[in-house]
Formats: C-alpha cells, structure tokens, sequence
C-alpha cells in the first residue's frame, strides 16, 4: 500500500477536531457546487483538511506553498484517490512554482486559501483572467497576513480574506507549540546533534520564537533570544533568556534559528563573527532571513555534508553549516507541526470556508478576524476531545461581572 495513505490514515488520528467537522460538512453537504483553490504545504495534515472540505462536495485544486514543503506520498496519494487535482512535488523550480499556482487558479476557484500570500499575490496581479469567480479568501500564516495588511492599506486588496493566522486558537498553539517542536525535530533529524549545552540563539521573539526558545531550553540549551521589539525584548529577558543583539550573539551561538518574517536578518558581517561549526537555520515562511547569497559570495567551498545540511568554507577556513538552504528547517528537514496542533488550525480553515460560502458575498473587502464564535467552538471541541472538562460561571459571577456599582 501507498505509504502516503497511512501516513494520513495515522494523522487523522491525530486530529479529531477537524474529523468531527468532516463529519458535519458531509452530512450537510456544505460545500457542493463550490471550487476551492488552496496553496498549501502538501503535508499529511493538509490531506486530511483536503479530505474534510471534498467530504462536504467541495471541487479542490492545491498547489504546494513551498519548493522544499511537499511530501510527494501525499501528493500520490490523494491524486490517486481524486480527492483534489494536486500541483506539487518536492524540490520544483520557482517556475514550475509559479505555474501550479496558475493551474489553481485556472479551475476558477470560489474560494482560495493560501499559506504566505502567493496565490493570493498572483490572483490580484492577473485579476482579469481568475478573479471572476472568487467570493473569498483564507490565510494560514503571519507573513501572508502581513502581505495581506499592505494590500489592504494601498487598497489594492480585491476580496474579504480571512486571517485564520489570527484566531486565538490558531497562533498561541500552531506558531508557538508547532513551530518550537517542529523547528527542534528539522535540527535534530538533519544533524544528530546533542543540544545539552549548547548556546541557541533564536532571531524573532513573537509566538514562533516563543515556542521555539521554551522547546530548546527544554532540551538544555542555553538560550539567546534577538529582537528588535522593546516589548518582546522585554517578555524575553523576564523569561528568563539572554537578550542581545545579533552582532554579539553571533560571537557566542553554537545554533542559530531565524523566526523574524523579515529579510537578512543574519548577515555577511555576522558570518565572519561566528565560531567555527556552527548550525545556520531558519523557520520563517521566506527564505529570506539568513543572507545565504551573501554567505555563498564569502565561501570559497560548498558541499551537502547530510541531507538538506550544507557545509560552507568561508575564507577565513571556517566552517558553517546551513540547514535547508535556509528554506523553512521545520517543514524541510522534518513533517512540519505535528498533526495535533494542526488539527486546531485546519479546523478554523475549514469552519472560515464554511463562514466565506455562507456570508462572503456580504463581507468588507478587508482583512478580516476569525469570528470569535469559531474560535471559541474549535477551543470547545479541542478539549472535548482531550477528555477535559471546565467551569461555569454561576449567575451571580455573570451579574458580578456586568456589573460597574459594586466596588471596595
Ligand atoms: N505548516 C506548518 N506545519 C504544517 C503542517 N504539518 N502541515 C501544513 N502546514 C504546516
């Protein structure tokens, strides 16, 4: 049997949340007669999203949302099961990249849902071959709805898009939980290396970093945190972490991971600063954040020492390691987030194409939040599943709280 179907097969375990949901799109049929675009990373967990929303008669084309992302069992798998026409493969071109986000949006999709704002960008860019149809969109991740906000502001944003990033439910547990253990599991697979001890220097301390920084100094590292935010620098230091900035922890770090968002945060002249043997990496969406173009111009040799690890020799004779060509570490040197936070995440995106089908043609062309009511319902049945029960606030504490008289 195909591996890729029991890999999703063990995922669905892993994510009852969304099963449930499966269970109601099916019997209600929620979404028949409607064509959904999605540029996703093709993982397993995206497969069972993908299962969910066909369950419930959607008509899907899903493109990877990243050249190193794609795990082509799932790409077999669910081609062979016609769940979705799928557009991916593991370690395509930038232009290949950009043709299967045309043949998304070539299905003229009513809804697309997107992971760092490509197929949103090229949708907008070609508007009058594939934006006749479209009702709305879905964003999973913290850059696409940065990129999203700058359209927004220009007003040059055409359809209400949904920022599934912001739900509660999505960014305290998917960023923070998903990318610390997910990060850690790409630097542990792609090198063995023992992290007791080590100076781990994390870039970017927002719920990415957070995760991160918490996961590392779990396995017993010593952890750096940079910022360039007074109040995230602030949060780090009474953590409990060394704060810094990234010139003086390049002289101090054994591993740096990038979580920023932004561009060349790692730089040529903090390459020359570093000690010899130290792990570069980065899980930010973009594989923008360590200057990998600068580190090769300093580098007078370049060779893949172990799968998706490169050592590069800089002039100087030392030696730095780059993990994944500095494409996102968590997704191409391991699975991604585990299917368990997942699991939250893709339920909003499939309650947010249920809210797009039943009040897009109504909504503000704007960026726009989850409704609380989904959060809340995905928190809900979360930890149903989990088996944990919570309180209720009696009437008196309801009437207390509503309440301004009653004081010292
Ligand atoms: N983003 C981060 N981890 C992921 C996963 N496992 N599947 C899909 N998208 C992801």
């Amino acid at each position: 049997m195909n591996k890729g179907r029991l890999r999703i097969e063990w995922a669905e375990r892993q994510m009852p949340v969304l099963m449930s949901l499966r269970e109601d799109f099916e019997r209600e049929k929620l979404l028949v007669g409607i064509r959904i675009g999605m540029c996703l990373h093709v993982t397993t967990e995206t497969a069972v999203l993908v299962r969910t929303l066909r369950a419930g008669g959607a008509e899907i084309a899903l493109c990877g949302s990243n050249p190193l992302s794609t795990q082509d069992d799932v790409v077999e798998t669910l081609s062979e099961e016609h769940t979705a026409d799928v557009y991916a493969r593991r370690g395509i071109s930038e232009e290949e990249y950009y043709k299967n986000i045309e043949q998304v949006l070539s299905i003229k999709p009513h809804i697309i849902m997107d992971d760092g704002g490509d197929l949103t960008t090229v949708l907008h860019k070609r508007w009058e071959e594939f934006g006749g149809y479209v009702i709305g969109g879905t964003e999973e991740t913290t850059t696409g709805v940065n990129r999203l906000l700058s359209m927004d502001k220009t007003k040059q944003l055409r359809i209400p898009v949904i920022a599934v990033n912001n739900a509660m439910t999505k960014h305290f547990f998917d960023n923070r939980y998903g990318t610390g253990q997910s990060t850690i599991d790409g630097i542990l697979r792609a090198t063995n290396i023992l992290l007791a001890g080590k100076n781990f220097v994390v870039c970017g301390y927002g719920q990415c970093g957070r995760g991160l920084a918490s996961r590392a100094r779990g396995m017993g590292a010593k952890v750096i945190v940079v910022e360039v935010d007074y109040i995230k620098a602030l949060e780090a230091v009474m953590d409990g972490y060394d704060v810094m900035p990234i010139r003086e922890a390049a002289r101090y770090g054994d591993i740096f991971v990038t979580v920023t968002g932004n561009i060349n945060v790692i730089r040529k002249e903090h390459f020359y600063l570093m000690k010899d043997g130290v792990i570069l990496g980065n899980s930010g969406h973009f594989d923008v954040e360590i200057d990998v173009k600068g580190l090769e111009e300093i580098s007078t040799s370049r060779r893949e020492i172990r799968d998706e690890l490169e050592e590069f020799t800089i002039q100087d004779g030392k030696k730095l390691y780059l993990l994944a060509r500095g494409r996102l570490l968590n997704l191409a040197c391991a699975e991604g987030h585990p299917s368990n936070v997942m699991d939250m995440s893709f339920a909003n995106q499939a309650l947010a194409v249920d809210f797009l089908v039943k009040e897009g043609k109504d909504l503000p062309v704007r960026v726009l939040d989850v409704p609380i009511d989904i959060d809340r319902e995905v928190a809900r049945r979360k930890l149903l599943t989990m088996g944990i029960n919570i309180d209720q606030m009696t009437e008196e504490q309801k009437r207390y709280l509503e309440n301004w008289e009653i004081g010292t």
